[in-house]
């Protein structure tokens, strides 16, 4: 191991161990699965990029008898911090016509709940969705400055600024398996 690599590890605890988080989402599949039986051609939207380990391993655990559209956003409200900036940035919102539609949006983390707000604002004003829900990986209720309650939490967590399974500090530590807490 490089000292790079290292120092990359002494900063970060294990808070969920790759095999934990792929329990619970197997469980969450379970539960999605159910509720979605019979719903008419769902959708799924990312939310980039903390979203895309979560995204692309829910998704193979949700087994419906229809087909699912995959579509995808890009939102922003931390920039270069551990602290939300407080406004809510879209560099990408290119979306198909949803109108009607049954959608299930994908984010990594509920934290001040700005960005899930937003969007789901958003979504209902432009496309008067069937039905809308929200699944997010990480759940931070401490950390509200907005109030928001996600339909499927992966897991609750304290307020801690974490990594890892597509979270990132300044973009670096997406990759991690696991999620870990990061003390700058
Ligand atoms: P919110 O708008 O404050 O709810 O924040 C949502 C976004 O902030 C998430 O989609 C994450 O990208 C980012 N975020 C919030 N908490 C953390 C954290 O602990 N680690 C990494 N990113 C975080
Ligand atoms: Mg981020």
């Amino acid at each position: 191991m490089t000292s790079a690599q290292q120092s990359k590890r002494a900063q970060v605890k294990v808070i969920y161990s790759a095999e934990q988080i792929q329990a619970r989402i197997k469980e969450l599949g379970k539960q999605i699965s159910k509720d979605y039986s019979g719903v008419d051609k769902p959708v799924v939207i990312g939310v980039m990029k903390g979203a895309i380990c979560f995204l692309a391993d829910l998704l193979r655990e949700v087994k419906i008898d229809q087909p699912m559209q995959v579509e995808f956003v890009r939102l922003a409200s931390y920039g270069a911090a551990t602290e939300s900036s407080g406004t809510v940035q879209a560099p990408y919102l290119d979306l198909p016509n949803l109108y009607q539609r049954n959608i299930i949006v994908v984010e990594d983390i509920v934290d001040s709940g700005r960005t899930a707000h937003f969007f789901m604002n958003y979504l209902k004003d432009q496309f008067d969705p069937k039905s809308l829900k929200l699944a997010c990986f990480l759940d931070k209720p401490s950390r509200r400055a907005v109030e928001f309650t996600a339909d499927y939490v992966g897991f609750t967590i304290e307020d801690l600024f974490v990594i890892g399974y597509g979270l990132d500090y300044n973009e670096n530590y997406r990759e991690l398996p696991y999620l870990g807490e990061y003390t700058p």
